[in-house]
């Protein structure tokens, strides 16, 4: 398998407080739940996870507290071997959410609480030395100082002729993020956004947002849960819709999108992949996600592949 530069993964890493039970509590009552846990969350936080896992090397890029309650999340990180030496601290509270999943229903309720906390901002990314990596993700927030980061990026690979590849994760405020779709190489758009601006398939949210980024178009990828995703190649222009990986059981959904970048970027990086068989892969590591808890599974699948592909 082909060695690639570490993947610098540029977000968020919150506390996630996990409530399971048989059905929704009642407002104003005071009752016992069936199972429960609190495990690190956030969508960049999780798709290092995620990466690490299929074997790539990783580093997490965002603010951490100094706070004992964020201790666990820093233990997480430095257990899972995902390096987060760059980042920033602050001795603010760390953000948290709280998540209440309905077994009878399969309902995911969840609450962020995030009271103002800071985030990385450019001037904390413009002390990473970039020849460090060949990939950097981003999630689509803060458009102002991410849009700065994206630039200078950018400005390393023109300079350096070197290519890092840069990936967007887009999932909310639309019109204060499209401006970062222009930059990057490949943006993954999400079926609720989609479903925001009024577009009813994965392929037509492809076209419509290349039609809105004109002439500087990315590849565009756009999961449709059970459907699969589509795939717009930005050099051909081609609009593919890739087919979903069915799991035999659905147990935990939390995550399966921050799998699928994770997935996505590992073939595209690692395994240098083409886009549709990227995306092909991407569904297979959301898929295999949700057919248990939590990510570690997500390992043997890998273990799998590799002793079936010799
Ligand atoms: C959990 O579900 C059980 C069974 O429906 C119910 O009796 C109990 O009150 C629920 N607990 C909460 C916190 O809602
Ligand atoms: C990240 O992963 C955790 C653990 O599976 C999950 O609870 C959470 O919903 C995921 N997504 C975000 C945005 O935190
Ligand atoms: C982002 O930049 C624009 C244009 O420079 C400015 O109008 C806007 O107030 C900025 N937003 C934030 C949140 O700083
Ligand atoms: C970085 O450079 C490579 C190679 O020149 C190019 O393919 C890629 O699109 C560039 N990425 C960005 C975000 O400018
Ligand atoms: C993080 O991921 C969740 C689940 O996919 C999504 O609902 C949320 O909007 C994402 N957050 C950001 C900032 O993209």
């Amino acid at each position: 398998m082909a060695t690639a530069k570490p993947v610098l993964c540029v977000g968020c890493t919150v506390i996630d407080f996990v409530t399971i039970n048989e059905s929704f509590p009642k407002e104003d009552t005071d009752r016992r739940c069936r199972d429960g846990f609190w495990q690190r969350g956030g969508n960049a936080s999780n798709v290092s996870t995620v990466l690490r896992l299929l074997g790539a090397d990783v580093e997490f890029f965002g603010m951490l507290s100094q706070s004992d309650g964020f201790r666990v999340l820093l233990q997480d990180l430095e257990r899972r071997g995902i390096d987060v030496q760059h980042c920033p601290t602050t001795d603010k509270d760390p953000p948290f959410s709280s998540v209440i999943i309905v077994q009878g229903t399969g309902s995911r309720t969840i609450v962020h609480c995030n009271k103002n906390y800071p985030y990385v901002t450019w001037e904390d990314f413009s002390k990473i030395d970039l020849n460090r990596y060949g990939w950097v993700h981003f999630e689509a927030r803060n458009a102002n100082e991410t849009i700065k980061m994206i630039r200078s990026v950018q400005e390393h690979n023109r300079t350096h002729n070197e290519h890092i590849t840069i990936s967007l994760d887009f999932e909310t405020l639309y019109e204060q993020n499209l401006p970062m779709c222009a930059l990057c190489d490949y943006v993954v758009f999400s079926k609720e956004l989609a479903n925001q601006q009024g577009w009813r398939t994965a392929q037509e949210t492809c076209k419509e947002l290349a039609r809105r980024l004109e002439s500087k178009s990315p590849c565009i990828i756009c999961p449709w849960g059970s459907t699969g995703a589509a795939c717009l190649d930005a050099a051909s222009n081609g609009c593919s819709m890739v087919a979903a990986y069915s799991p035999d059981r659905i147990v935990d959904t939390l995550g399966a999108g921050d799998s699928f970048m994770a997935g996505f970027i590992y073939a595209t990086s690692v395994m240098q992949n083409n886009l549709k068989d990227a995306v092909s892969f991407a569904n297979r590591v959301a898929g295999h996600k949700i057919t248990d808890y939590g990510y570690d599974h997500i390992a043997e699948l890998q273990k799998y592949d590799k002793l079936r592909t010799g």
